[in-house]
């Protein structure tokens, strides 16, 4: 695997955007532990249902806040109280943003420096998706709207986890521009039609794909829509009798170690969901996640992409960098990286008539 700094994107090890951090299900009034940016945290949901992620150890003397349910403990601690985070060693308590609420014995006056580093996070359709900020400044941009959530044609995702992969974030966003692979990998069979659009903090790929017979004959165009927002959030979409939503979100455990969650939606044939659609919406969704597990037999065992020798006919790797250092640079600098990556371009050429432009504006200057 290899880290942040060998890729050459940004000053930042961990990038500034929302990032999925647990299935909404899975963050109860129990804490649970896990592992983001590189450090230990602790996830829990306060009695008004506010969710909650902190740093995991206790200032005071490093206790784990996730420990006690299942421990010895469990006899006497009782760790959500409203909505703060009671510490199962001596019994301080710490608030949603992390500070120190209560000291239950001593009558000390608490600074408003003792605490823990804590997280804004935002439930977002069965999600719970975590602001990370090197700066520590507020969101820059909002997560996407999904009208589908609410509409009664759609059925809504449930949550698959993702084994943690030794990948870099980078690696696996720019996957959606690398147009090629569709074929090979994916098994589309002839790519006609790609076009990426960077604007702002969102990059989106409009790709179609031809599925012939076997005279190759034309048998169906296979259209994809493809959106990122932010570092580490894509949408799909493809059309059809049934319209299909893939969700895919990554989010670094260590420096160059991702975390992954996935999930499909499906519009129903009809007005509102049948057998029939439930029974097309688990057979999507099973051969959404094969699709994943195609992509991870190439890069389980493929060295890290520290520089793409991109030629004519591949995606705009070079370009979609440039996008992607955005998340890694102050945001003092996100308007000019914007303005130098926002645009559409578009990647043509198939196996059958290859692409001939002969410049390539990816193409650094010393490579042949
Ligand atoms: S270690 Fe947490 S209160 Fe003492
Ligand atoms: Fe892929």
């Amino acid at each position: 695997m290899a880290k942040t700094s060998e890729y050459g994107i940004g000053e930042f090890t961990y990038p500034r955007g929302w990032m999925m951090v647990a299935a909404s299900e899975k963050v109860t009034e129990i804490p649970s532990e896990a592992r983001f940016f590189g450090e230990d945290v602790v996830l829990y949901r306060g009695a008004s249902g506010r969710p909650v992620m902190l740093e995991a150890y206790c200032p005071h003397m490093g206790a784990h806040l996730a420990v006690g349910p299942t421990g010895a403990t469990a006899r006497h601690c009782v760790q959500v109280v409203g909505d703060t985070i009671r510490c199962p060693n001596h019994g301080w308590r710490f608030g949603p943003d992390g500070r120190c609420v209560d000291i239950p014995y001593s009558s000390i006056s608490i600074p408003p420096t003792l605490g823990l580093r804590s997280w804004l996070l935002q439930e977002w359709h069965g999600c719970i998706f975590a602001w990370n900020d090197p700066e520590g400044g507020d969101p820059t941009y909002q997560l996407p709207e999904l009208p589908e959530w609410n509409d009664s044609r759609w059925i809504r995702w449930t949550i698959d986890e993702v084994a943690e992969m030794d990948v870099h974030q980078l690696e696996l966003a720019e996957h959606g521009v690398d147009k090629i692979h569709n074929a090979n990998v994916h098994g589309h069979d002839r790519l006609v039609g790609h076009v990426a659009t960077f604007d702002g903090h969102r990059a989106q790929t409009d790709s179609t794909s031809e599925i012939l017979d076997p005279e190759g004959a034309v048998v169906a165009h296979f259209t994809t829509n493809s959106r990122y927002a932010g570092p580490a959030l894509l949408l799909a979409y493809t059309e059809g009798e049934r319209p299909t939503m893939f969700f895919f979100a990554h989010t670094p455990v260590e420096d160059g170690k991702v975390r992954g969650f996935h999930g499909v939606m499906m519009g129903a044939a009809g007005a509102t969901p049948d057998e029939a659609d439930r029974e097309a919406y688990e057979s999507m969704r099973a051969y959404s996640l094969d699709a994943f597990m195609q992509d991870m037999e190439i890069f389980k065992r493929k060295r890290p992409t520290l520089q793409v020798v991109q030629i004519p006919g591949d995606g705009p790797f070079r370009r979609y960098r440039k996008w992607y250092s955005q998340f890694y640079m102050p945001r003092s600098e996100t308007a000019r990286i914007q303005e130098e990556a926002n645009g559409a371009v578009t990647t043509e050429g198939t196996h059958d008539a290859p692409w001939r432009q002969a410049v390539c504006e990816a193409l650094p200057a010393e490579q042949p």
